[in-house]
């Protein structure tokens, strides 16, 4: 990680001659600036935002939401359980303009005290946690449709090609995290199930495809012209599962990403 790195640099002037003293500085002022750059860019929230957050939330919040954050009704902060809000744009509002007719008072916070409270949340009260952005599912709803080009491969809702993975409950099944690496890190995410496979049959026929299920006898795939087939393994000559995904990571942006994830969280099942 970035800080532990930023550490061992800085302890290194004191063992070195002099003269090197310049270099180090510049390679330190290089670090320092890709380390900011991370913070802007970057797809999830520093750990410094999210000890920040500890704090913020401590002193401002907990007194009403309890330490767990989930002591008012239908409210469960840790478990990012919210009553209106989705994106981390929403939570920024209701601190900032508070809630529920001023039940929740507009609370005052810096920038860095806003973003730490909302880090926070997002690892889920854990400081060691990882705090995903969260953008908004209507922009991302467009991107998935749109320059994302998700929908020319994903099924939401019963709309969309059959060859990827259906995506309308995909909300309720999968954390941001793993949504997030999906997009930005294809092979790390691809699960097993979801590996391609390409299947020579007795008649020499070749399938490819993706599997729906399989057990002992046989082996249930849809193939490449979205046909449903199944097929018995005594039927099988040749059977390879394939380690590569058949996607490339994501070029869309950092906000670009967190608007889709924002909006795949929102894939709970048949609208
Ligand atoms: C004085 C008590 C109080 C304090 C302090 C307080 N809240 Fe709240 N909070 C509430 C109440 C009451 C609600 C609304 C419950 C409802 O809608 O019925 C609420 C709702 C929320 C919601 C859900 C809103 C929605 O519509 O989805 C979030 C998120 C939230 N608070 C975060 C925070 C954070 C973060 C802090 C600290 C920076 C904080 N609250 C401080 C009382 C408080
Ligand atoms: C070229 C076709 C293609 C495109 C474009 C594509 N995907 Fe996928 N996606 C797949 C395939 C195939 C899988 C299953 C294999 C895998 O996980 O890599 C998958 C897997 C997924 C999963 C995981 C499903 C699960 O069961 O966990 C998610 C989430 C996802 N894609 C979202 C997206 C989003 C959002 C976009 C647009 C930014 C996108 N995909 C673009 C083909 C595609």
């Amino acid at each position: 990680m970035f800080p532990m790195q930023m550490n061992s640099k800085t302890k290194m002037p004191g063992r070195t001659p002099g003269a090197l003293l310049p270099f180090l500085l510049l390679t330190l002022a290089l670090n320092l600036n890709s380390t900011l750059a991370q913070e802007d860019g970057d797809h999830q929230y520093t750990s410094e935002a999210i000890a920040e957050g500890l704090r913020v939330y401590t002193q401002q919040c907990a007194l009403c939401h309890g330490p767990q954050g989930d002591t008012i009704d239908g409210i469960d902060l840790r478990r990012g359980v919210f009553r209106t809000a989705t994106s981390d744009d929403d939570l920024r509002e209701i601190v900032t303009g508070g809630a529920a007719e001023g039940r929740m008072p507009a609370i005052v916070l810096r920038d860095e005290e806003l973003s730490g409270v909302i880090a926070y949340i997002r690892a889920g009260f854990d400081p060691s946690g990882i705090a995903i952005k969260i953008g908004d599912p209507e922009r991302g709803k467009v991107l998935f449709e749109g320059k994302g080009e998700c929908a020319s491969c994903h099924r939401v809702n019963g709309i969309g090609p059959r060859t990827a993975p259906d995506l309308t409950s995909i909300g309720a099944q999968r954390t941001p995290s793993s949504l997030q690496m999906n997009l930005l890190d294809p092979p790390t995410a691809l699960l097993p199930i979801n590996r391609p496979v390409r299947i020579v049959t007795r008649n020499e026929e070749t399938v490819v495809g993706r599997r729906l299920n399989e057990d002992t006898y046989s082996v249930q795939i849809i193939d490449s012209q979205e046909r449903l087939r199944s097929l018995l393994k005594t039927d099988i000559v040749r059977y390879e599962i394939s380690d590569a995904p058949s996607k490339q990571p994501t070029t869309l942006t950092s906000e670009e990403v967190a608007d889709v994830v924002g909006y795949l969280l929102t894939l709970r099942g048949l609208q």
